[in-house]
This record gives structure tokens, sequence and C-alpha cells, in this order.
């Protein structure tokens, strides 16, 4: 059915992948509920969301037996939908159809974030915006690789020094339209770990756009003393 919004300019909304176990971070359930900073990982993650206009509503991907979200991340404002999946890709398969049962047109923008990585700074998710936003295809935050890059091989050995020039490490937000993404990760199925790696998967170039270093995914235990750190020195 046509609806005069249907005219209206593409919106932005926000994408948070919510479901996971987080194994690598160690004991004490969920990372994402893990507190940091007074706060919890995720409160933090959807602050920094919130305080970027451009982004219309944001839409938090629970896992169906979530009973923990709305007691840690209390101020949240957006939708949440338990509908995640086994993997990072089906969750955010999922939480594209919610939105689309939500109003979200095919040409309207999602910027998927990692509920994990809740260091990113609203100005680095306005700086994406502004460079997709016109762009045919979309992009991601991104990092040049500034490390030597090791192949292991047996027992934890160096196995070869690969070649680092020319790659970058992505974050999120990756920003692509509903409808393309929608395709691509229908294609991509479940082994992807990010957006990106669909979008390419059907012959595009998504756009990098430099992410900043503290915009990391809260992963390995040493991580969330890291996040505390930062996040009770920055302003
Ligand atoms: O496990 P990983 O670090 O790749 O998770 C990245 C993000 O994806 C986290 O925010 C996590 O909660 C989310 N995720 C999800 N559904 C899964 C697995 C991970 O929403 N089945």
């Amino acid at each position: 059915m046509t609806t005069a919004s249907d005219n209206s300019a593409a919106k932005c909304y926000a994408l948070v992948p919510c479901a996971g176990v987080g194994e690598r971070a160690g004991a004490g359930g969920p990372k994402q509920y893990r507190e940091i900073a007074g706060t919890t990982v995720v409160a933090h993650t959807l602050a920094a969301l919130a305080r970027v206009p451009r982004v219309a509503k944001t839409l938090v991907v629970l896992a169906a037996d979530d009973g923990e979200f709305a007691a840690r991340a209390p101020a949240f404002a957006g939708w949440a939908d338990p509908c995640g999946g086994a993997t990072r890709a089906g969750s955010v398969a999922a939480g594209l159809e919610a939105l689309a049962r939500r109003g979200a047109r095919d040409r309207d923008w999602v910027l998927v974030h990692d509920a994990a990585r809740c260091l990113v700074r609203p100005s680095a998710i306005e700086r994406l915006i502004d460079a997709c936003i016109d762009d045919a295809v979309g992009g991601l935050l991104a990092l040049p690789l500034s490390d030597t890059l090791k192949q292991a091989g047996e027992g934890e050995r160096v196995a070869q020094t690969l070649d680092r020039s020319g790659k970058w490490t992505a974050q999120t937000p990756q920003m692509f339209r509903l409808g393309l993404l929608r395709r691509a990760l229908a294609q991509a199925g479940d082994n992807i770990t990010d957006e990106a790696s669909a979008i390419e998967a059907l012959g595009h170039a998504p756009r990098l756009v430099r992410g900043e270093p503290d915009n990391f995914k809260l992963t390995w235990p040493a991580d969330f003393a890291l996040a505390e750190r930062l996040l009770r020195t920055t302003p």
C-alpha cells in the first residue's frame, strides 16, 4: 500500500544486536549487561546512540529468553524485540524484519551497532552518516591496521607474516539501506561476522569511514577494565 509518508526523506534507524552470550568475555553473564563506570555496557551504548539527533529510533534485538534488558537499560526509549537468533547475523536479520514491521521502509538507512561497543562517540556516528547518507551503497566505521599482522600456525607459533598494507579492521556502526541489507543477509547466511561482508558478496563496495581506536568491541576479560578507565576519563 502506498502512503503519503512513502515520499518523505529516508530516515536513519539504529539496530543494536544484544542477544549474544559473550563466551570469550569470561564468567559473569552476557557481556552487554556487565557494569562498567556506573552503569551497564548496553546502557552506555544506547546513551551514545541517543545523542545522535539523526537517528530517528533505535531497535534493540534481545534473546528470546532475555529477562534483564529493561532493568539493565532503564532509560532506553526505543524499541526492544526478543527476536534474537543463534548468531549475530541471525539477530541482525531478525531485527531488520522487526524494523520493517514497525514501518521502516526499504530505502531507510539502518545503522547496525554492536551492544558491546559502548565507547562509540556520537561524533563518529555523525561522521559515518555524513559520509554515507548520499552514497549508493553505504559504509562502516573502520580503522587502518597499524600493527604487523601474523598468521598463527601450530601451537600459537607464527606461520607467516601477512602484508598489512591496505588492510582495515571493521568496526560498527555499519550503515546500509534496509532493503539492500535484507537481501544481502538472506543470501549470506549465518556465518558472516559483519553486515559489510554480506553487502560485498552482492558485488558492492562499502565505504570505509575512519573510526577511533577506543570504539573497540568488549570481547576479552581485560577489555572491561580498559573500557572502565576510558569511560571514567572521557568527558
Ligand atoms: O559475539 P560478538 O562479540 O561477535 O557479538 C557482537 C554483538 O552481537 C554483541 O552485541 C552481541 O550481543 C550480539 N549478538 C547477538 N546475537 C547473537 C550473538 C551476538 O545479538 N546470537
